[in-house]
């Protein structure tokens, strides 16, 4: 196997990133140790790249890959689907017969249809996907729920993950048509309900600024969506998609959600997705 391996990723607060680096770092030490025991050409082994698109800056430039290339390409289910915030920017992402492996990370209540959403912008975009994975990640609302994940049980999966992987494009190079989770056609965007049980439109809400914020600047640096005012970081100038970037790596702890209908949300979701989902693999 002599390909550039790309991590390639969106992750407001790292779990993807966690995910998608594990998967990508294990798959070159895997193919690194084997190559080098079957002592081939150190020229010819295998790279390690990262394409970080957290930042609107990183999405400005198209990225094309070819069939040297496998691409592991992660981002967070929002609403049970990709975000519909990148789908233009992943559009944009040329595939050209590279290996491509779509991998999805959710908050333990569901991903329901992102990773067939994933898988398919991949193939549309000249992807040939042969693996495909949905983890679980720290809930970006809460502190609680799938807390500190993914975690040690999660990693070993990752570690089992990319040895399927490896094994898969040593032995078989023809790549079948994958199979994964997911409805078609998708079904809509998860909506939250209030109180009152009728649906919640999220896309106003946007985090306050406590009193503790030290005007470190960090906030407006890290917000994937480059919302928060540099001169005044208490102001909110673009669309917020609470990925909770700025509420969890604050190191003053400063910036919070107090929306009634969020906080109703949010503990729904802590009371109703207790129960540890596992990761589902597909190869
Ligand atoms: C607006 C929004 C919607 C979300 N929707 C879902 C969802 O439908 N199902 C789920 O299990 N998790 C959902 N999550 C949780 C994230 O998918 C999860 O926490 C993920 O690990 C975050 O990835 P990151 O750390 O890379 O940002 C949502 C998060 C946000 C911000």
């Amino acid at each position: 196997m002599k390909k550039r391996i790309t991590a390639m990723f969106f992750s407001g607060t790292d779990t993807t990133q966690k995910i998608v680096r594990g998967i990508a770092k294990e798959l070159t030490e895997l193919a690194e140790l084997i190559e080098l025991t079957e002592l081939t050409d150190l020229d010819e082994m295998i790279s390690f790249n990262e394409m970080d698109f957290t930042l609107p800056e990183a999405r400005e430039q198209a990225v094309t890959y070819t069939k040297g290339d496998l691409v592991i390409l992660g981002v967070p289910v929002i609403a049970g689907r990709v975000p519909n915030v990148l789908l233009k920017y992943l559009n944009t992402v040329r595939g050209q017969g590279a290996l491509g492996i779509p991998v999805v990370v959710y908050g333990n209540r569901n991903y329901d249809d992102a990773l067939i959403e994933l898988k398919d912008i991949m193939e549309d975009n000249g992807f040939v996907v042969i693996s495909a994975g949905a983890f679980v990640g720290e809930h970006s609302f809460s502190k609680e729920l799938a807390q500190g994940r993914p975690d040690d049980r999660d990693m070993a999966v990752v570690r089992e993950f990319t040895r399927r992987i490896y094994e898969k494009m040593n032995t078989d190079q023809s790549f079948p048509d994958l199979k994964v989770k997911g409805m078609k056609p998708y079904r809509p965007y998860y909506v939250a309900k209030d109180k009152q049980g009728n649906p919640f439109d999220f896309r106003k809400i946007t985090p306050k600024t406590s009193s503790s914020c030290t005007d470190c600047k960090l906030c407006a640096e890290l917000c994937p969506m480059g919302s928060i005012d540099f001169e005044d970081v208490s102001r909110i100038i673009g669309p917020c998609i609470k990925c909770c970037a700025c509420v969890k790596k604050c190191p003053a702890e400063a910036k919070y959600f107090d929306d009634a209908g969020y906080l109703n949300h949010k503990q729904e979701l802590e009371e109703a997705c207790t129960l540890r989902r596992e990761p589902e693999l597909f190869s």
